[in-house]
């Protein structure tokens, strides 16, 4: 066993077990993954004393497992389909391969009912992720299926508990059920609000934490349509990273603004007295409104939030802004010559809105022809022009750009996946083409995505 890794040695054994079996191997993979994730309808308790039925989950119940990868080392992960219709998981973030980035007919073909596919993970960056469906997406995350992952440091920055939210509505009737999963004439404008907030599938938790200890919230929206502003309340806190990439100076946590798909990292050191309380509020017209609670235990551990370790920056390549070329992409009104092609991975029937005049749904088993053509290794300004009076959250898959300016804003240098493009913003961001293949491009606003915003960019 001296100097075997533990793949190669199940590799080793299950090779053994074939021979015996008179050569019948049929399994497609000789060793296990690291992870079975199975994608499951379950119900499950989302408000006091009603089970809500008819929702899709990963893993064995309850909300989707936090994943956990470490930065630079391959994991693997068995998705196996146990709906009864076609699926398949993108790794919302992760610069990966582009065959494992989970997008149906562009990168993979989508994962039928009884059918599995494994998924080899390598993660350039550490920080904060998360992982949804691409198939049908408008009703299977809105039914649950929406989950944090995190990729943690190769240096350890020095943290007592590791706390992710999930935060995210759910749009349930009075009696606890699932009620339209959207309304088409939202779709066509800022679309259709959830009616119940929670955090890890819980509405208003309370997590208790150690008595002046260290805590790194990760919060993640994964919700379909909000775009919301959060506050922690009077706390020793600082924001460290947004959308995984760690802030070289660390900022306040009010004001921070997340956007379906979006990211932070707050380090929140847990007050000294037992039974404080520190809330996480997201405002809202009628004035803030509780996300989650934390609440110190015990006696006090006494440190300090000087006592972390700063974030190393991701290593994302500096664009060449000298020599970058521009590319236009205009978010407008769907053209009405459009005609939507139906897909098995879910079709409204209609579009609303395009990039660069294409409506496309992104799950047509005849992709429409890429938006731009990037040359592996180049340097590009990427112009986002907003025609609509809606905000967008502009996310690129595979690839992470940088912040450079806007017509409406200051912008900070900030790096990142997904940017929330205002009403009629243009927005100029930068980044290397370092990753080939087709890349999905799209607004995050799922009614958005689903109705014609969508697109990917090729790189090679
Ligand atoms: Cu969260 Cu196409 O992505
Ligand atoms: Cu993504
Ligand atoms: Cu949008």
């Amino acid at each position: 066993m001296l100097g075997m890794s533990r793949r190669e040695f199940l590799l080793g054994s299950a090779g053994t077990l074939t021979a015996f079996a008179g050569g019948s191997l049929i399994a497609n993979h000789a060793s296990a993954a690291d992870l079975t994730l199975p994608i499951k309808t379950l119900s499950h308790s989302l408000l006091p004393d009603t089970v809500t039925e008819n929702m899709m989950g990963f893993g064995a119940g309850g909300p989707p497992p936090v994943l956990r990868l470490k930065q630079g080392e391959a994991f693997t992960i068995d998705v196996v389909n146990q709906l009864d219709e076609a699926s398949i998981v993108h790794w919302h973030g992760l610069r990966i391969d582009n065959r494992m980035d989970g997008v149906p007919y562009l990168t993979q073909q989508p994962i039928e009912p009884g059918e599995q596919f494994r998924y080899t993970l390598v993660a350039p960056d550490a920080g904060t992720f998360w992982y949804h469906p691409h198939c049908n997406t408008l009703e299977q995350m809105a039914r649950g299926l929406t989950g944090v992952m995190v990729v943690e440091e190769t240096e350890d920055p020095g943290f007592d508990q590791d706390l992710p939210l999930n935060i995210r509505d759910f749009r349930l009737a009075g009696d606890g059920q699932f009620t339209s999963l959207f309304k088409p004439r939202n779709a066509a404008r800022g679309g259709t609000l959830g009616t119940v907030s929670t955090v890890n599938w819980q509405s208003e938790p309370v997590y208790d934490l150690p008595a002046g200890s260290l805590t790194r919230l990760r919060l993640a929206v994964t919700d379909l349509t909000r775009v919301g502003t959060y506050d922690l309340s009077k706390a020793d806190a600082a924001v460290i990273a947004l959308d995984s990439n760690p802030l070289s100076k660390p900022i306040a946590p009010e004001g921070i603004v997340l956007s379906p798909g979006q990211r932070a990292d707050i380090a929140l050191r847990v007050p000294e007295t037992e039974g404080e309380i520190v809330t996480l509020t997201r405002r809202s017209a009628k004035g803030p409104k509780v996300i989650a609670r934390f609440r110190a235990i015990g006696t006090s551990a006494g440190r300090s939030l000087s006592e972390l370790r700063p974030l190393a920056p991701n290593p994302v390549p500096e664009a060449d802004l000298a020599n970058a070329e521009v590319l236009d992409f205009v978010f407008g009104w769907s053209p009405e010559s459009t005609a939507p092609q139906p897909g098995i991975c879910g079709s409204l029937g209609y579009t609303f809105w395009s990039i660069n005049r294409v409506a496309w749904e992104g799950d047509t088993p005849n992709p429409v022809e890429p938006l731009a053509l990037m040359r592996l290794g180049k340097s590009y300004i990427l112009r986002f022009r907003n025609e609509t009076p809606n905000a967008h959250p502009i996310h690129l898959h595979g690839l992470s750009f940088k912040l450079l300016r806007s017509n409406k804003r200051a912008l900070p240098p900030l790096v990142t996946d997904t940017a929330l493009l205002l009403a009629e913003e243009t927005m100029e961001v930068s980044l290397v083409a370092d990753n080939p293949g087709n890349w999905a491009f799209h607004c995050h606003v799922i009614e958005h995505q689903k109705t014609g915003l969508t697109g990917y960019i090729r790189v090679d």
